[in-house]
């Protein structure tokens, strides 16, 4: 349980809130690449909160502007890409991508009205497909390689999800949430006599949190059912701090962005890659600079009803995390054992608002080019040998096993018999 400040504390993501600073030292991916296109180059956002334009410029690069122009705050959406930046459709102010304002038409040559205006404006860069804004002060960090967006021996995809109507805490809470899985996902999908939850609906016997350098990571002991996955003594699938998840599916690897529109809407990004195992470059053969494709089969959330379909896991999710209202009030809420993960994040951003607060640099943030060269995070660990690994299909390189991750910090909890452990049939 929260008392009503610190809920309102972990969940605001306004300029000068606490957890909005602290968010803002991170760079967030908040458009596709592909969008931006010659005939629609500008595209309207919100992100932490605050409403911009993103756009294309005449050589290419990108910007990331207030929306409403310094001027007298007419939409910088419907101005004109021209003269080396964006002009207002108002009276003509023209600023560049770093918020200098280049030119104000009316004005007196002598005026030194420009030099005054400094419009916000963000850095973006593009990295896997992804356009990531940095909106903290400068100097910006570097925006972190992590290995699903840095790899380049296979193929990767990305995805916008549909908008989470509900604050962006209550989709990361979920990535520190390894229990749910068994009901939510696996007992859901048998429920619709689909098999596609097996993975998950295996006894759980132990469960586990161990905080690593990025964020938080996850450990599991699944009990063999007789489906096709067997016992599992396995972990990873991080939280990578702090609004990302990290989760290796057999061959597939992704990150999931949760990136806070404002305090009630969540727009989450998705990038997938799957490795050819060999070091081989599937794409390779690609022209330069073609784009990822892009999924959107991850939209489908509702029924014809209007009702959750939870036919897939992000419709479940969503039903989820949206229930819990547009901002969960955790004053209401009653934590357990199983929400140790919870309450290790929630502990873990409260200390890094405070590292904020004092000036100093949150956990996370990269600013050595040597570290930031590949970022390898724990995916899928596993404890035994590569007959587990070849069993998921998983590639077996990147599977580490559970020593390598897991430490005395680990913090393991038993599930009793009961619903979610079926005690051995025979
Ligand atoms: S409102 Fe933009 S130039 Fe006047
Ligand atoms: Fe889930």
């Amino acid at each position: 349980m929260l008392t009503k400040e610190d809920n309102e504390m972990l969940t605001r993501v306004g300029p000068g809130t606490p957890c909005g600073e602290l968010l803002r030292r991170y760079w967030h991916p908040v458009c596709i690449a592909s969008e931006l296109t010659e005939d629609r180059p500008k595209k309207r956002l919100r992100v932490l909160g605050e409403d911009l334009v993103i756009f294309r410029d005449e050589q290419g690069g990108y910007g990331l502007l207030a929306e409403q122009c310094s001027h007298r705050g007419a939409s910088l959406y419907y101005g004109f890409l021209e003269d080396g930046g964006l002009r207002c459709p108002y009276h003509g102010w023209l600023y560049d991508a770093t918020g200098t304002c280049l030119e104000q038409p009316f004005e007196p040559s002598q005026s030194m009205l420009k030099h005054s205006i400094r419009h916000p404006a963000y850095p973006v860069q593009q990295l896997a497909g992804l356009l990531f804004a940095f909106m903290g002060p400068k100097p910006a960090s570097l925006l972190p390689r992590w290995d699903v967006v840095a790899w380049e021996d296979g193929e990767r995809t990305l995805s916008r999800q549909q908008i989470l109507s509900c604050n962006w805490l209550q989709a990361e809470e979920n990535t520190a949430d390894v229990t749910h899985t068994y009901f939510l996902h696996g007992h859901t999908m048998r429920m619709k006599g689909r098999t596609d939850g097996e993975y998950y609906y295996r006894p759980i016997e132990q469960y586990g949190f161990q905080r690593f350098e990025y964020g938080l990571v996850k450990s599991w002991r699944y009990a063999d059912n007789g489906s096709r996955f067997g016992a599992e003594r396995g972990g990873g699938n991080p939280l990578v701090f702090p609004n990302m998840l990290r989760l290796t599916s057999g061959p597939t690897h992704s990150i999931h962005w949760r990136v806070p529109i404002d305090d009630v809407q969540t727009r989450i990004f998705v990038a997938t890659f799957s490795r050819s195992g060999e070091g081989r470059r599937w794409g390779a053969e690609r022209p330069e600079g073609e784009q990822p494709s892009i999924d959107e089969r991850m939209d489908v959330n509702r029924d014809p009803n209007g009702e959750y379909s939870l036919d897939t896991f992000p419709s479940q999710d969503t039903m989820a995390w949206e229930t819990q209202g547009p901002i969960f009030d955790r004053t209401k809420e009653h934590l357990g054992a199983s929400d140790r993960g919870v309450a290790m994040f929630r502990q873990m951003l409260k200390e890094q608002i405070e590292i904020v607060q004092r000036g100093a640099e949150p956990m996370g943030v990269i600013r050595d080019p040597e570290k930031n060269q590949l970022i390898e995070l724990p995916g899928w660990v596993v404890e035994g040998t590569p007959d587990v690994v070849s069993v998921h299909g998983g590639t077996s390189p990147r599977v580490k096993s559970m020593d390598t991750v897991f430490d005395e910090r680990h913090e393991i909890m038993e599930v009793p018999f009961g619903k979610a452990r079926p005690r051995p049939s025979s």
